[in-house]
């Protein structure tokens, strides 16, 4: 297949996020509100049907990864049959999903007869007390249990963890030793600005240099695992080869350059960016019998119009109007 999706600045886009639901079971300070959130009504949120049509049109201009998104994608009623029409998409290389894992264990065995074989757990915290703080709800125990079925029954499983100073410094050495004794890969995350109450400021961001240093300082030293090059992560084994851990220094050293993703929101609006708007109404063609080359044409010109970078570090950066939650991770 030819790359169709290529942007002003010579990337190609292979890699499509779904975000299925804005609707999450936790309220993580980075990204929900405390209080009830202004839902996404639900006549707006695309059904399975209109997610797999976009999905197949996707995959002819060389789509070749989906990674299912949230809010929480596991709240979304009946998910697995999502996951198996996507998993038939001929073409389609990898079904991924990113889930806080508290209904993993109980989803599962359908997820797995679906076809899911990637799964990236959100976990911030590795005791219930700062897990409670993260999060503002009770569940570790069941994400650890989700974890610990998921790599059981065969699953690709990696663990994202934000890293905000202040909260979850102290859990930056437990989570390498986590790794070490399980060899689930552990990927730290800086702290980006989009969270729905508006808190973030450069001064809660703990840098993935930062979080290197503490590895070799208070565990082991790292050494650097080659990525491929549009990974967001750098990964590192430790010196004696046990556990591998990775930083996503979405701010300090933004990735933009090497970008190839591009996302749907659970409403149906195209983003080019995480930190881009709305560039393409998808549900609104979908709904108005838009033939497939209108929406090839819609997902060409939200490509075409991407920008080279989210310019978080430039003074004149303005947050996106969405939080996280209705973006997707
Ligand atoms: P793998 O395929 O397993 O490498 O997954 P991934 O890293 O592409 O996806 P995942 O959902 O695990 O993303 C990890 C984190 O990276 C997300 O939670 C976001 O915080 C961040 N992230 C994902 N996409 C973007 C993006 O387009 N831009 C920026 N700046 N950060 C992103
Ligand atoms: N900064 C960085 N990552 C975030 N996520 C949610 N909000 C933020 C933020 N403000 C991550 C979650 C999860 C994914 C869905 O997005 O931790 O890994
Ligand atoms: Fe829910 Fe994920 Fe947002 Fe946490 S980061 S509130 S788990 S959508």
């Amino acid at each position: 297949r030819q790359p169709a999706l290529i942007d002003r600045f010579g990337r190609v886009h292979r890699s499509l996020r779904i975000s299925v639901t804005d609707r999450c079971n936790l309220r993580c300070t980075y990204c929900m509100p405390e209080h009830t959130p202004q839902y996404q009504p639900r006549s707006e949120i695309l059904t399975f049907e209109e997610i797999v049509r976009f999905t197949k049109i996707a995959v002819s201009q060389g789509v070749h990864d989906v990674r299912l998104t949230g809010g929480e994608p596991l709240v979304r009623a009946q998910l697995h049959h999502l996951v198996e029409s996507l998993c038939a998409i001929d073409g389609l290389d990898k079904v991924a999903l990113t889930t806080n894992g508290v209904l993993l264990e109980a989803q599962l065995d359908e997820l797995l007869a679906a076809g899911l074989r990637y799964v990236n757990v959100s976990l911030d915290a590795l005791d219930e007390e700062t897990f409670h703080i993260a999060t503002r709800r009770s569940g570790l125990q069941r994400v650890l249990d989700g974890i610990d079925a998921a790599v059981a029954a065969g699953m690709h499983v990696k663990i994202n963890s934000i890293a905000m100073r202040g909260l979850t410094e102290d859990q930056i050495v437990a989570f390498g030793e986590f790794t070490r004794r399980t060899g689930i890969p552990v990927r730290f995350i800086e702290f980006m600005p989009l969270d729905s109450d508006g808190h973030w400021d450069t001064g809660a961001v703990l840098s993935g240099a930062e979080i290197i240093e503490m590895f070799s300082d208070r565990v082991r030293p790292l050494i650097p695992v080659p990525n491929h090059g549009s990974a967001p992560a750098t990964d590192y084994h430790f010196n004696d080869g046990l556990g591998t851990v990775g930083v996503i220094a979405s701010v300090t050293k933004p990735f933009c350059n090497t970008c190839d993703r591009f996302r749907l929101t659970a409403d149906g609006q195209l983003r080019n960016c995480l930190f881009g708007e709305d560039s393409g109404d998808i549900r609104e063609l979908m709904r108005s019998g838009a033939s497939d080359d209108r929406i090839i044409a819609a997902i060409q010109s939200a490509v075409a119009f991407k920008k080279r970078g989210h310019g978080t570090d430039d003074l004149s950066f303005l947050r996106p109007s969405r939080p996280m939650h209705a973006i997707g991770g």
